[in-house]
């Protein structure tokens, strides 16, 4: 056992690790069903399973996390369940924010924030205002987000500085265009990780994955752990990253 945890340190190189992992936490409702359990025990340990996983990519090194917590889609889940999602951030800040505090993590969100219920709102401000001089890691909470919301919602901000004149269609460039996206502050996103099996996307960080590398998992987003963590690192670093180039050129 002890050689193994050795070898897998050897082939980490904390050099070559992604700067920024976006996670689709993917798999709580069956890990719960699977064990007799309400569909919310899942999310519950999922959140527990959450994070560790920050802390270890914090102590890495890993410069941002963003997580898909509550898709503009999910509101279409039965209400108890919608009601369920709508706290757990709320929960989740009470029970996480010292620690994540502690361990110099900022937090930010994303997502269509305005519609969301207050109470959701005063706990976002208070994460970002407790963790705002932190300098470790970024982790991102994706709430209310939709991938093609946000592309739309660009193009019209996009739209009405150009009908007001402010800007000419040469201005439009990618990067002016990226710089309307949620996620504009953050480092390019390197890897995203999904769990449970399920080779989508869903409608998350369309634009900003152009790029990335991906990885699905079957394990359920629970059972997720720093040795799932450190396989898909493993696995990051085998890649080669073209940008659409060839190799060596
Ligand atoms: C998808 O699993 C997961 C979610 C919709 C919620 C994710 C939330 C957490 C992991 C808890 C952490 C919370 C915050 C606010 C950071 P699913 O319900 O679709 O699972 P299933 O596909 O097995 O039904």
């Amino acid at each position: 056992m002890i050689f193994r945890k050795k070898k897998d340190e050897l082939i980490l190189d904390r050099n070559r690790l992604p700067r920024h992992i976006a996670f689709i936490m993917d798999g709580n409702g069956r890990w719960a069903k699977k064990r007799g359990l309400p569909r919310t025990a899942g999310h519950h340990e999922g959140g527990k399973a959450l994070l560790k996983v920050l802390k270890k990519c914090n102590e890495l090194g890993i410069e941002a996390i963003t997580v898909f917590a509550f898709s503009t889609e999910n509101w279409s889940r039965p209400k108890e369940e919608v009601e369920y999602l709508m706290k757990l951030p709320n929960q989740y800040i009470k029970t996480y924010l010292p620690k994540i505090k502690e361990a110099n993590i900022k937090m930010n969100f994303i997502g269509f924030l305005d519609v969301l219920p207050e109470e959701m709102k005063e706990n976002i401000r208070l994460a970002m205002q407790e963790t705002k001089n932190n300098t470790g890691m970024i982790f991102t909470i994706a709430l209310n987000y939709g991938a093609q919301d946000e592309i739309l919602y660009a193009v019209k901000q996009i739209a009405r500085e150009y009908h007001e004149g402010n800007i000419t269609l040469e201005d439009i460039t990618k990067e002016y265009f990226e710089k309307k996206l949620f996620t504009n502050d953050l480092p390019p996103i390197d890897f995203m990780v999904r769990t449970s099996g399920e080779l989508r996307i869903s409608n998350f960080l369309l634009w900003q994955i152009a790029y990335s590398e991906l990885y699905f998992v079957p394990k359920l987003w629970p059972d997720f752990n720093e040795k799932e963590l450190r396989k898909a690192l493993i696995a990051y670093q085998k890649r080669k990253r073209r940008f659409g180039g060839i190799e060596g050129v």
